[in-house]
């Protein structure tokens, strides 16, 4: 489909949105609504593609970055209006330009390319992706001749009651012939109920010229969804979701309760991972095989390996080799790499660390800024005391270190290789390899005490 070119609309406030944010920039399943549509374009193989921003059409703009190329659209004056704005960049262009809005977050690579090629199998000047919805409202409806072939689109708020009965809409999709297109939108007018020049009116122009309009029906309406509200945008995001649960199923991963498990779309998962209640796997996570998640587990952009065990965990910005387990109630913050076999344990918090092969931090420690080789253990309680409230400094523990319970490392410090820390010591100062240090007070008894305070 090397010849397909999108033009991607995007420019509308969204005003049923109630959003200082542009409405394409909203999420469903984790991602931009704009984005799951330059991912479809994408995937569908068009070799160029344009955005028309317009309201908040920097933030847009950053958006969307260098996937696609992008125009401005000034004023909001219809989606007809909107495709004209792409004339510039497309005076080169002759072939088919699929257009698509930035408020179908549903829509699949599979389903554009079944509309191209419907369209250039029919040898039509313009091709429209048709849906049959449950709840038409708000849509523009498909009018049929009574041959059946499409006669207009007509808006909702242009639309008669009768009118209003068909629920064959308009999907907002269409492939057309490029020349066509711009010599019919010339002749598009702002004479309708919203004062907007139409994009769909081009059809019944091209039509009235005798060229050969057509029409292909979605086979699932929910891909075509658009989104114009808050409501309309949580029902994407089930959908989202389900789809996403679903094809991680069918490749092999356990998921116990898809209704209150939440995986964004780019996430990938290894088979025989069994995720349990009440979890999140976002953004650019990726999680290996045999891994046990949850219950009550978020991962945002975490790499997680294989084997690992995870319950109650909040990890984000993180990596995490083959077999550490953690939690309960664990937060791995970001810059942290935890090697394999890293145990950590309940109320654990570890920050911008680099933590050994097979070190443990069973209970209850604050590790932030730390280089830990493996095999340490970090008793309970201890604490790197990194912050001297102006800056952060680091903490280097050695291979096979022994840190005894409630101690405090005081940064910058390094504790070497096979070194004892005696538990409860606040350590300032470094300890050399295979050292025992002890930093606290001396014990003291005092004989009958308690019985002469009688
Ligand atoms: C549009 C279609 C309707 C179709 C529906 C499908 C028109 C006139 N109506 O209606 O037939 O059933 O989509 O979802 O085309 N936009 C611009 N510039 C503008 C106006 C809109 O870029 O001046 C963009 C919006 O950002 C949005 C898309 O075009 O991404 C569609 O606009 P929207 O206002 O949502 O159109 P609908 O009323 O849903
Ligand atoms: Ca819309």
């Amino acid at each position: 489909m090397s010849d397909l070119v999108t033009v991607i609309l995007a420019a509308g406030k969204g005003t049923r949105m109630k959003s200082a944010m542009p409405k394409v920039l909203h999420k469903a399943g984790g991602k931009a609504m704009l984005q799951h549509v330059i991912d479809a374009a994408q995937a569908a193989g068009a070799k160029r593609n344009i955005v028309v921003v317009g309201f908040g059409g920097a933030v847009v703009q950053e958006a969307v970055g260098t996937q696609a190329e992008v125009v401005v659209q000034k004023e909001q004056l219809g989606t007809g209006h909107a495709v004209l704005q792409a004339a510039p960049l497309l005076r080169e262009e002759h072939g088919t330009v699929m257009v698509l809005c930035g408020d179908t977050p549903l829509l699949t690579g599979e389903l554009l390319k079944k509309l191209y090629d419907a369209h250039r199998e029919a040898g039509a000047k313009a091709t429209v992706l048709t849906a049959v919805m449950p709840d038409a409202t708000g849509y523009g409806r498909i009018i049929r001749t009574a041959t059946g072939t499409v006669e207009k689109i007509v808006e909702h708020k242009d639309a008669s009651d009768a009118e209003r009965r068909v629920q064959e809409v308009n999907s907002g999709i269409y492939c057309f012939e490029k020349d066509d297109l711009f010599a019919a939108l010339a002749q598009v007018t702002c004479d309708n109920a919203q004062g907007e020049y139409y994009l769909p009116d081009v059809l019944s122009i091209l039509r009235q010229k005798g060229e050969k309009i057509w029409a292909v029906a979605a086979d699932d309406y929910e891909s075509t969804l658009g989104i114009n509200s808050r409501v309309q945008l949580a029902g994407a995001e089930k959908i989202l979701r389900r789809r996403k649960n679903i094809e991680l199923m069918e490749s092999g991963v356990t998921i116990m309760d898809p209704d209150s498990t939440f995986i964004d779309a780019d996430v990938t998962v290894g088979r025989d991972t069994v995720i349990y209640p009440f979890t999140w796997l976002e953004g650019d996570t990726h999680v290996g095989e045999n891994c046990t998640l949850g219950p009550s587990s978020r991962f945002s952009d975490a790499i997680i390996g294989s084997g690992v065990t995870a319950q109650f965990v909040y990890a984000h910005s993180c990596e995490m080799a083959d077999g550490v387990t953690m939690g309960p109630y664990v937060h791995i913050r970001p810059n942290t790499k935890l090697a394999a076999k890293v145990k950590i344990g309940n109320f654990v918090e570890v920050k911008n660390s680099n933590i050994g092969l097979g070190t443990k931090l069973p209970h209850l420690s604050y590790i932030g800024d730390c280089d830990m080789g493996g095999g340490v253990n970090m008793g309970c309680g201890t604490i790197t005391v990194n912050y001297d409230g102006k800056k952060k400094y680091r903490t280097v523990i050695g291979d096979n270190a022994f840190v005894g319970c409630n101690s405090n490392l005081v940064a910058p410090v390094t504790i070497g290789d096979g070194a004892y820390v005696a538990a409860g010591s606040t350590i300032t100062k470094e300890v050399p390899p295979s050292d025992l240090a002890v930093a606290r007070a001396r014990q003291k008894n005092i004989a009958g005490w308690a019985d002469k305070r009688k």
